[in-house]
């Protein structure tokens, strides 16, 4: 008998996992694949290892702006997934490490909820039964494969490729799809135009990088632009097969051949499979309906983290694995989903949080919009020859306080979180106005921006 049973060992899970071991619930994990989750192994982590190789190798490439010079630059894609290689299973034995410190249980197996009694819930797992007085939910999501003509054959074949299979690709294509413009497609788009592959991007909507502030996106998609990145725009994919993509775009259809076609157009979350129906789970589009606590409709069920389809980002699934395990323990705690950061790895990064100039407007939000250059830094100028990087602040005109901040530039991801500290502690502008930024950096912007 476990007082908390965890299904699923990704950010969620294992975050909660430690800080229920650590409180002295006896904690059993079950994860089906590794420890870590999409996040360690085929998201966050290895995307990013790959980005920094592609980085270094671009620096390498215009070194010349800077009055530094090589031979000839090139990059081993071999190695670089090696190392990614060696990075994840790194972090995968810490998280193991942690589970062990914490006293936390770990099963390696596909677990599913059998049912509920008078003892607890009933979870079987490589055909063994657990039983734990409290379950939580934190299977993540799966990528979204809709039914597009040959797309089923094409991920056996290994034309098409998820998330999971772009990561450990052999070679560097000479051509790749990326369906969809979104985060994934975009950072995926960035190594592989950094690489030297002929990219495409073809996404439904007019604009890339989903919510983000139009302006920003635009930016984003000029600057990938202008370095060869094809986008596509108002495209719908009509086929994946043969080595080549279909799609059709103001009623005319088009194709184009490649060696691989990424599809990252969204994920779903991991409900189907698990026995939801067994406990009377209520789910709403696939995902579970969770309240700020994390709670589910069935009293001693928690789900956190992209199961519930809220915010599918690791960081927000960390905290709301927090939170279940804090209201389990009695300690009062909810997330706010207002104040939580995003980031787009792609160079120049892409950062934001909180309202957008669309959302205010949209919400009627009596707001003014802030429009910096990032060249108000000294420090931006004198590391980016050819950088166009923005900042732009949302400021509510009612309470004169910080509801959003964007940022396309240098930095960016490191900076946001203290922006998200303004809108959710909704720091005034005159209070900004009295910190210290450290100089020179990126980020004095935003103090400049509070004079504006
Ligand atoms: P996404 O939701 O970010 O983007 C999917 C894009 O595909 C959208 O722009 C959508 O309009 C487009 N699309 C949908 N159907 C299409 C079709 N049939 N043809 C063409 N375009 C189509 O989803 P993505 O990129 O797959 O990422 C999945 C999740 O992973 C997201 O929730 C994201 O937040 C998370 N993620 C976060 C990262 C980060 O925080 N840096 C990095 C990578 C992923």
């Amino acid at each position: 008998m476990y007082d908390l049973i965890i299904l699923g060992g990704g950010p969620a899970g294992y975050n909660a996992a430690e800080r229920a071991g650590s409180a002295g619930l006896k904690t059993l994990v079950i994860e089906e694949r590794a420890l870590g989750g999409v996040c360690l192994n085929e998201g966050c982590i290895p995307t990013k290892t790959l980005l920094y190789s592609a980085k270094i190798y671009d620096y390498a490439k215009h070194g010349a702006d800077y009055g530094v010079t090589f031979g000839s630059a090139s990059i081993d894609h071999g190695f670089v997934v090696n190392r990614k290689n060696k990075v994840v299973k790194q972090l995968v034995s810490g998280v193991g490490a942690k589970m062990k410190k914490a006293g936390v249980e770990v099963v390696n197996a596909t677990a599913f909820i059998k049912g509920r009694d008078a003892e607890g819930f009933t979870v079987v797992a490589k055909d063994k039964e657990y039983v734990g007085k409290q379950l939580l939910i934190a299977t993540g999501s799966s990528a979204a494969l809709p039914p597009i003509d040959g797309l089923a054959d094409s991920l056996k074949s290994g034309f098409a490729l998820t998330n999971r299979e772009v990561l450990d690709l052999k070679d560097i294509p000479k051509t790749i799809v990326v369906v969809g413009g979104g985060v994934i497609g975009l950072e995926m788009a960035s190594y592989f135009n950094s690489v030297g592959s002929k990219v495409y991007v073809l996404e439904m909507l007019d604009h890339i990088a989903g919510a983000t502030d139009r302006e920003i996106s635009e930016l984003l998609k000029k600057e990938y632009a202008k370095r060869g990145v094809e986008f596509i725009l108002g495209a719908k994919v009509t086929s994946i097969k043969n080595n080549s993509v279909s799609y059709e775009k103001d009623g005319k259809v088009s194709v184009i051949d490649a060696d691989y076609a990424l599809v990252s157009i969204g994920r779903r979350p991991r409900t189907q499979g698990i026995g939801c129906e067994n406990i009377g789970l209520k789910l709403e589009r696939g995902a579970i309906v969770t309240n700020e606590l994390g709670k589910t409709n069935v009293p001693g069920v928690w789900a956190a983290g992209d199961v519930n389809g809220k915010s599918m980002l690791a960081h927000t699934a960390y905290r709301e694995g927090e939170v279940c395990i804090n209201n389990i323990l009695g300690k009062k705690d909810r997330i706010n989903y207002n104040s939580i950061p995003a980031v787009i790895y792609t160079n120049p990064e892409v950062a934001s949080v909180g309202e957008t100039s669309e959302t205010v407007k949209e919400k009627g939000i009596n707001a003014r919009v802030e429009t910096l250059t990032l060249k108000y830094s000294g420090r931006y100028i004198a590391e980016n020859e050819h950088g166009n990087g923005i900042l732009k602040l949302i400021i509510n005109n009612e309470h004169n306080n910080v509801i959003g901040l964007h940022m396309i530039g240098s930095y960016a991801s490191e900076i946001i979180y203290g922006a998200a500290m303004m809108v959710e502690t909704e720091m005034r502008v005159t209070d900004i106005q009295k910190l210290v930024f450290p100089h020179p950096t990126v980020c004095e912007v935003i103090r400049e921006a509070m004079f504006e």
